[in-house]
């Protein structure tokens, strides 16, 4: 059975960490729209060079670029068993977008997952991450180590310091998240599709307690 869900939540709430286990256990893919626009950076490409500026001031790239970019990424036919949108929605206009593609598509949300976190943890979760250079797994200085220093246990790729995870970029991103994404709480909870949690403890407690809100045993 297909499962398509969304996890929501401010930066650092632990979204990409959480995506990536479900992914593993599920066999559905994790859509990060931060992953394929920092991919594109990378890479130099247009949509890279566009949405530069908007991520190094913490700023959301405009709607219509990541619309564009969900579009064509679930057109892709590994999407058919479902998948976890990670980053994505972000604001009304892209969930509206979503709704109108998703209902042209027959293929409704099951879930929405908010985890809720408090925002000096959220700092200094994102002040020591690191993430690899290759498969953007995240990892923490404190929190979640490597088996060896400097390098990503899932692919040997080499750890980085994300450009925008400097404090004063972090404090505007938070900021941008309560203007812009909160209120896609109220929008999902009107839809009945909200499931809410807080994001603070063990990394495999927060999983399980996904796994459980979203059904069937792993
Ligand atoms: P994006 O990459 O989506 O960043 P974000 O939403 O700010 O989220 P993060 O990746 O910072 O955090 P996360 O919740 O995934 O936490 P993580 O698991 O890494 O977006 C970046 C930029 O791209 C945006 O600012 C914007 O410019 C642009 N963008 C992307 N999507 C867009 C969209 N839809 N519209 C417009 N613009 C868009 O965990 C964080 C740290 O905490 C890690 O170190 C981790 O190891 C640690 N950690 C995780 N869980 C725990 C735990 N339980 N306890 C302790 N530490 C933990």
């Amino acid at each position: 059975m297909a499962m398509r869900l969304i996890l929501l939540g401010p930066p650092g709430a632990g979204k990409g960490t959480q995506a990536k286990l479900i992914s593993g256990r599920r066999g559905i893919p994790q859509i990060s729209t931060g992953d394929i626009l920092r991919q594109a950076v990378a890479d130099g490409t247009p949509l890279g060079k566009e949405a530069k500026g908007h991520m190094d001031r913490g700023a959301l790239v405009p709607d219509e670029v990541v619309i564009g970019l969900i579009r064509d990424r679930l057109a892709q036919p590994d999407c058919a068993k479902g998948y976890i949108l990670d980053g994505f929605p972000r604001t009304v206009a892209q969930a509206q977008a979503l709704d109108a593609m998703l209902g042209a598509m027959g293929t409704p949300l099951h879930h929405v997952v908010a985890v809720h976190v408090e925002e000096e943890a959220l700092v200094e979760r994102l002040s020591g991450r690191r993430t690899c250079s290759q498969c953007q797994r995240p990892y923490h200085v404190r929190f979640n180590l490597p088996k060896t220093e400097g390098v990503c246990d899932a692919c040997g790729g080499g750890l980085l310091q994300r450009d925008d995870d400097r404090e004063e970029t972090v404090r505007r991103r938070l900021s941008v998240y309560r203007q812009q994404t909160e209120p896609l709480l109220a929008y999902y909870k009107g839809a009945g599709l909200l499931k809410e949690l807080v994001g603070e403890g063990k990394i495999e407690e927060i999983a399980e307690q996904i796994d459980r809100i979203i059904g069937h045993a792993r």
